[in-house]
């Protein structure tokens, strides 16, 4: 957060302390005037104080999450929170669900219960080409009789491709949270939903012309183009299935009985429709969504009423080219268009800017701005004559599946992969296509021989759509994964809580190259000059069974197979000989434990201290370690009971591989063991300022969590700092941090 300033904002009273004392906003709120608000304050009775801190918190939340206009530093903000969490911590009685705090207070659910929608969540008809525009337009005209407009008024807005979700108010207060479900029965996820930051808990009252009794909007949740790569990223290092497509990765997330693990993902919220509402009336969509703005909802923005569609077009494409795209909710991608003309305008030039957006969208929803027009359209069967739900072609093509391959991961998953007649769609040349898994293939019944049609989800992973039915060849038969690996014939298992069937023959050629390609990596052995081939080779000859047959290859072994040089023999079993000086926490990462990434491996590792500690950990001990959750504490006892974690360990230290110990960390005297998150851009690289801590008797966790002491905050920190302050965990700069390093070194 920026601090910034703003003249003219609009102020409400709850917000008084940031008047100064002339009178004046106070938009630069320095240290000086945080504690003479907390002086200000020490009159007030514990209620009055908390309530004070809240309002105040709500308000930067406003300014943050929804204006994206924020008013003072993540610094001073944190400063607020902790304020708040100290004084509730001091007054239990006065926490209520409401309070910022209390966003992930949520304990985990055996089940969603379904809740019945006051107003169904019914569908938009779809239409696909510029003339569907015109037509829509048509019969809204004839529709209307004599009373439609000369020109209508459309509300175009992006159609994002998220999960639809209900918000329920009740008084101002987020009462339910409710997914679409059929329409007419959705899942109360209330306990996830309130994780979102930019979902307010409680709506403001901004122009102070009161709160409606009942207030129900509908909205997408959704995934940020960016933070889905992110994410995909650290499930793949923790050996787990990626997410097809933000969309799935948001809806996934949402279907989590954990709380926890929402709280964990970046998701937001984009408002576009009312629901059943008391006590508050709008004349028109644009209305609509500027009050629900004003209220605290998130809305992805309305062009300016003055703004031409020239104008629109040029500010778009000048924002949307930039790196840093500004403030989302500042990009005013909604615009209301005279007539079906701009609207068929605007349909092109958004799906012209489609790839450039943050997130994913599969077309645009045109509706009648006017809701006195709407009413007077009505419904027919579970659509609403007043909109349209103008949609993008995909990038697909048509090609033909040859084959579909079996591929086999590190962790013995096999993945049916289907290869196909290279075609170019979206102009990338596609050949493969993941097909996730056996019931994946049912569902879409794809065979061999099949024309299939095929798209790219998400800009980046291509996907089978569905198969042409009417081009199968008669001979073709349903096709099945083959019980067995398809590398060393071992019969293939399917654990009961995965989708995916897996080699779990230790000794597989396919699984052994996978998990000694992770093995010599630079942040596991570190062994340099192993390249891919070159274990393929070894393998092949026989020479490596297991991860510590490494350290039995020698000079004439390599030389004895073909096209191997001495020099680079040489050299390759020099640097063997050099990784045999490790440390615990790497030989832990290199064995590829299922779930266990480099940071868990390193918890690890400084909780138990030494090999002996680590292969005697019992599931209650592993749960006990910070970044340690349930799964992953079952994964590792278990991969602990098979006994060959054991026996590798034992192997290598045989072999002469030293294992350094971790030294327990001591709880006084250094970084005493604390957890340390970092984020943001620090003075020192990453990787150094881990080693930092780590030197130091810290540990470093990959994400927030209840368990984390400090977040250690750099420059352009983002979602982390708020997840922070949600959890209670203190936010800390690089010249806090450095005092404390100073200290541990003492
Ligand atoms: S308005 C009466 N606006 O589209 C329906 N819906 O087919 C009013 N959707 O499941 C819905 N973006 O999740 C509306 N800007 C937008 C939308 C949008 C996506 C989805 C929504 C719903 C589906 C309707």
């Amino acid at each position: 957060m920026s601090t910034q300033a703003n003249g003219n904002q609009q102020i409400n009273k709850e917000i008084w302390p940031l008047r100064n004392a002339t009178g004046h906003l106070a938009i630069e709120i320095s240290d000086a005037s945080i504690s003479r608000m907390a002086k200000r304050s020490e009159a007030d009775t514990p209620l009055e104080k908390i309530e004070k801190l809240r309002a105040l918190i709500r308000h930067h939340d406003y300014r943050y999450h929804v204006l994206d206009r924020p008013e003072i530093s993540d610094r001073d903000y944190d400063l607020l929170f902790s304020e708040l969490l100290a004084t509730e911590q001091q007054f239990p009685d006065l926490i209520s669900d409401d309070s910022p705090s209390q966003r992930v207070g949520g304990a985990t659910l055996e089940e969603f219960s379904k809740i019945a929608h006051r107003q169904p969540m019914l569908s938009l008809q779809n239409s696909y080409s510029v003339e569907d525009i015109d037509a829509f337009e048509e019969r809204a005209r004839k529709e209307l009789n004599n009373q439609a407009p000369e020109v209508f008024e459309f509300f175009c807005e992006p159609k994002f491709d998220g999960l639809a979700i209900e918000l329920v108010y009740e008084n101002g207060r987020l009462e339910k949270a409710i997914t679409r479900g059929d329409g007419t029965v959705g899942e109360e996820v209330t306990s996830n939903v309130r994780t979102i930051p930019s979902v307010p808990l409680l709506l403001r009252d901004v122009n102070e012309t009161g709160i409606p009794r009942l207030y129900e909007v509908r909205g997408e949740i959704v995934m940020l183009k960016a933070d889905f790569q992110a994410i995909n990223e650290s499930q793949q290092e923790a050996g787990e299935m990626p997410f097809a497509n933000p969309r799935n990765a948001a809806a996934g997330t949402i279907r989590q009985l954990d709380p926890k693990i929402a709280a964990s993902r970046p998701l937001r919220l984009f408002v576009y429709a009312p629901g059943a509402i008391e006590g508050i009336k709008f004349k028109s969509q644009d209305e609509f969504e500027g009050k629900a703005k004003d209220l605290g909802l998130p809305i992805v923005g309305v062009a300016p009423a003055n703004e031409t569609f020239a104008q629109f077009e040029d500010r778009l494409t000048r924002q949307l080219s930039r790196a840093d795209k500004g403030p989302l909710h500042r990009l005013g991608l909604a615009r209301v268009s005279r007539g079906a003309e701009e609207a068929k305008q605007y349909y092109a030039f958004i799906q012209k800017v489609r790839a450039k957006l943050p997130f994913d969208i599969d077309g645009v929803v045109i509706k009648v701005n006017d809701f006195r027009l709407q009413e007077d359209l009505g419904f027919v069967a579970r659509s609403p004559r007043w909109a349209t739900a103008a949609k993008f072609p995909p990038e697909q093509a048509e090609t033909v599946l040859e084959r579909i391959e079996i591929q086999v991961g590190r962790t013995g998953a096999l993945t049916p992969v289907g290869v196909m007649r290279p075609v170019k769609v979206g102009g990338v040349t596609i050949t493969n296509a993941t097909l996730h898994n056996q019931a994946e293939i049912d569902r879409k019944d794809v065979r061999v021989g099949d024309t299939v049609v095929i798209q790219r989800a998400g800009d980046v992973i291509p996907e089978i759509v569905r198969v042409v039915e009417a081009k199968r060849l008669k001979s073709s038969k349903p096709f099945l994964i083959p019980p067995f690996c398809p590398v060393c014939g071992a019969p293939s298992e399917k654990p009961d809580d995965e989708a995916v069937l897996r080699c779990v023959n230790l000794t597989c050629p396919a699984v052994l190259k996978g998990s000694l390609k992770h093995f010599v990596a630079r942040r596991a052995m570190n062994i340099e000059g192993l390249g891919d081939k070159l274990i393929d080779t070894f393998v092949d000859a026989g020479f490596l069974k297991r991860p510590s047959d490494l350290y039995t290859l020698t000079t004439e072994k390599i030389l004895s197979l073909e096209r191997q040089g001495e020099k680079s023999a040489q050299n390759l079993v020099a640097s063997i000989e050099a990784s045999k000086q490790s440390t615990l926490a790497r030989v832990i990462f290199a064995l590829g434990i299922r779930h266990v990434g480099e940071t868990t491996a390193k918890a690890l590792a400084s909780y138990f201290g030494s090999p002996d500690e680590f292969l005697g950990a019992t599931e209650d001990r592993l749960i006990a370690v910070p970044d340690v959750g349930a799964t992953m504490a079952v994964s590792i006892s278990q991969a602990l009971e098979r006994g060959d974690v054991k026996a590798e360990f034992a192997r290598l230290q045989e072999l002469g591989v030293i294992i350094e110990e971790s030294k327990k960390k001591a709880t006084s005297g250094s970084l005493g063991g604390k957890k340390y998150v970092i984020t943001g851009t620090l003075p020192m690289g990453r990787d150094e300022v881990k080693d930092l801590i780590e030197a130091n008797g810290g540990f470093v966790l990959s994400s927030v969590s209840k368990k984390t002491d400090f977040l250690l905050a750099g420059e352009d920190a983002g979602s982390k700092v708020q997840k922070a302050a949600d959890l209670g965990v203190a936010v800390i700069d690089w010249s806090v941090f450095q005092t404390q390093i100073a200290e541990a070194g003492d």
